[in-house]
């Protein structure tokens, strides 16, 4: 069979409202063409610099050790996991969705012997559940996600989770891939000790960057590591050498996705946080009533419910595949359907970052009236 070639790189410009990647800004994309530098050049050092104080902005932290490292948001849950896991380590991951299941999946390769605490796809944890396990044995670690882009489901009472935690032993290691840049993330207010995150979602750049910051309680766990790390590439003490001056080589950065990424960045601190998680709230909301109005309710409950990305549930009558295909060969727009236990049950609708908007939205509800009529 003839493969279709795309000359020229000529693709569509899609409204991007999956999962993420979300949509990336002119601004954005404007910066990722300014010309490429050394790693080493003081320019880009600088310009990771101002990365760094920028990410410390939106974790909402003073953590120095704070950077972002090369790769998607699976890189920066490897990371997270390999950095503090040595085999032995008891380790506790809290499960809700499909992330969750991967944080167990990366711990146990680690050679951590995990154990598990779930709740079905959809709900959420009450804090006092998840101390309660901690009280089954002394655990090195416990991970889970705070925005579940599985389900679409929002963990609260993470500074609960936190404390609890640490009146275990434990260090708290969170996902905030769903949540950073589109709904708050209190690194240091809530004492999360390890979290990281992806450039593709809220903070609407490109994939290829996982931003990552480390409490100095992890730090210390680090430093106490008995054997060494198996994983070269993202060990942070070689990552942080790199960052720190007087910046020896660890690898060679990818230039453009730090210039994205910084940009970005200077977009949200201009917008400002509390501005930005308002946007994202009231667009959501607009999302919602839409929604309903079409006989498509979320699946979570409302105050669980992400802003960043929702989960309607598709009437059994509907076929899922048809309905998204029809989405983005007549109306350009991307949304995606559901995993696991959700597979043909829920679509998956990101407004992340530059996504939010109220255009979209619209754009968005009025197709799905025309092709569900
Ligand atoms: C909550 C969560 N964690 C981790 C990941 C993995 O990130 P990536 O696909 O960028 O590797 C994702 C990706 O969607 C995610 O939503």
């Amino acid at each position: 069979m003839e493969s279709k070639r795309i000359a020229d790189l000529n693709v569509s410009s899609r409204i991007l409202l999956g999962p993420g990647p979300s949509m990336v800004s002119p601004r954005v994309l404007r910066a990722m063409a300014t010309p490429v530098l050394g790693h080493l050049d003081p320019q880009f050092l600088t310009i990771m610099e101002e990365q760094q104080q920028l990410l410390r902005m939106v974790f909402q932290t003073q953590n120095e050790l704070t950077l972002s490292i090369p790769g998607t948001g699976s890189a920066g849950m490897e990371a997270a996991l390999c950095n503090f896991i040595e085999p032995g380590d008891q380790v506790l991951v809290a499960i809700m969705g499909f992330f969750g299941e991967r944080l167990a999946e990366m711990a146990q390769r680690y050679g951590a012997l995990v154990d598990r605490v779930e709740k079905p796809w959809g709900e959420v944890f009450d804090p006092v559940e998840i101390e309660e396990a901690l009280k089954a044995k002394t655990y090195k670690l416990i991970a889970l996600v705070h925005a579940e882009t599985s389900t679409g489901a929002l963990q609260p009472g993470i500074a609960e989770i936190a404390a609890a935690a640490h009146r275990h032993g434990a260090l708290l290691v969170l996902d905030t891939v769903t949540s950073l840049g589109g709904m708050p993330v209190e690194i240091d207010a809530w004492q999360v000790d390890v979290a990281y995150s992806a450039a593709q979602k809220s903070l609407s750049c490109p994939p290829g960057l996982a931003p990552l910051t480390v409490s100095p309680r992890a730090r210390e766990v680090l430093h106490k590591r008995k054997t060494p790390l198996t994983n070269w590439y993202l060990d942070l003490n070689g990552l942080e050498k790199y960052w720190q001056p007087p910046h020896a080589y660890h690898h060679t950065a990818p230039i453009s996705l730090h210039y994205a990424l910084r940009e970005g960045l200077r977009m949200v601190e201009e917008e400002g946080l509390a501005a930005r998680f308002e946007r994202h709230r009231f667009n959501a909301n607009l999302l919602w009533e839409g929604l309903d109005a079409l006989d498509l309710p979320p699946l979570v409950q409302p105050r669980h419910r992400l802003t960043t990305l929702t989960t309607p549930q598709i009437p059994v009558s509907i076929d899922d595949l048809a309905v998204r295909q029809r989405l983005l060969e007549e109306y350009n727009i991307e949304i995606a359907g559901g995993f696991g236990p959700l597979k043909g049950k829920v679509w998956r609708i990101g407004l992340m970052g530059f996504s939010s908007r109220r255009e979209n939205i619209a754009l968005l509800l009025a197709a799905l009236d025309q092709i569900l009529r």
